[in-house]
């Protein structure tokens, strides 16, 4: 099995999973004005966003949650097969991304449907990365966390670099058909985020649905969920017997894994990196 990348568009990509002729064909997908994007850096909360997602269009009824692995449910857009399936799904369709903004589908930016973006502490998405490097097997091994945070801050990991993928996705924003979210603002306030987006969606839902969606998007609830916890996923893609891909599900775990060097090496790049954007983080250094 190659585990080699390959270049598209200055990404990296792996060669597993991934095709520069997908990844053309996704920048060249028919959008529908119905559609909802998942759109993420990875380990942002793709998949709890997901899960969000799926429940309030089943007005918090998990059974859909419960049948169909999240991948069919909201398809990553820039694999080959989810591709194929977001192609296929039934509209309204939900479909996840972690494209750079200028490798997204042409057609959104002309169109009436609607991107979520969820952004997390980047030390944060850093140590989920380290982790998951270790077990989805498209991705080279990431070696030691001081070296893989070197090449975590130059942006020579797959899909790039965390900075302008943030960068260029919050270019969105004012726009109404874009929302951007934390990940530390769904673990504050999940049902006060939950209502944010339904508001977003402009879908109303009843006090009952609103705590379904919350009892049914918690940690434990898609640990135990064989359609989101990727227990269905085959061995040569996650090797779930490493570690699971639902890891801790907290924020702030970067403080038990970055030196204090590490952090402070961290932040002088972030405020390099994230200087003149014009938007405050709650984890935005001092
Ligand atoms: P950790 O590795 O820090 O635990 P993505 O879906 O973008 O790959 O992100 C995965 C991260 O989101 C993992 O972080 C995972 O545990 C976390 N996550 C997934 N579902 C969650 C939930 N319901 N609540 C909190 N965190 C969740």
């Amino acid at each position: 099995m190659s585990r080699g990348y390959f270049q598209h568009g200055g990404i990296t990509f792996p060669g597993l999973l991934y095709s520069p002729r997908g990844l053309e064909a996704a920048r060249d997908f028919p959008v529908e004005d119905d559609d909802v994007f998942n759109v993420t850096y990875q380990k942002s909360g793709t998949v709890w966003m997901l899960e969000i997602l799926s429940l309030i269009r089943s007005d918090g009824d998990p059974r859909w949650c419960r049948s169909v692995p999240n991948w069919d449910r909201g398809p990553w857009l820039e694999t080959v097969l989810g591709l194929r399936r977001a192609r296929s799904n039934p509209r309204p369709r939900l479909i996840s991304s972690h494209l750079p903004i200028q490798l997204f589908p042409k057609a959104f930016f002309t169109s009436k449907a609607k991107v979520i973006y969820t952004v997390r502490n980047p030390k944060d998405v850093l140590v989920s990365l380290y982790h998951f490097a270790r077990i989805f097997r498209p991705y080279k091994d990431p070696g030691s966390l001081e070296q893989f945070l070197e090449k975590f801050l130059e942006g020579d990991v797959p899909f790039g670099s965390w900075f302008e993928h943030v960068r260029g996705w919050l270019e969105l924003r004012g726009r109404e058909n874009f929302f951007c979210i934390s990940y530390e603002e769904l673990q504050q306030d999940l049902r006060g985020s939950v209502e944010r987006l339904c508001a977003f969606l402009g879908r109303g839902l009843s006090a009952e649905a609103l705590d379904a969606v919350v009892a049914n998007a918690s940690f434990a609830a898609m640990s135990r969920n064989r359609m989101s916890n990727f227990s269905l996923s085959p061995l040569f893609i996650l090797d779930l017997r490493r570690g699971p891909f639902l890891r801790k599900g907290i924020s702030g775990d970067w403080k038990n894994h970055l030196t204090a060097e590490q952090s402070a090496r961290f932040d002088r790049v972030y405020r390099e990196r994230m200087a003149g954007l014009g938007v405050t983080f709650p984890w935005d250094p001092p």
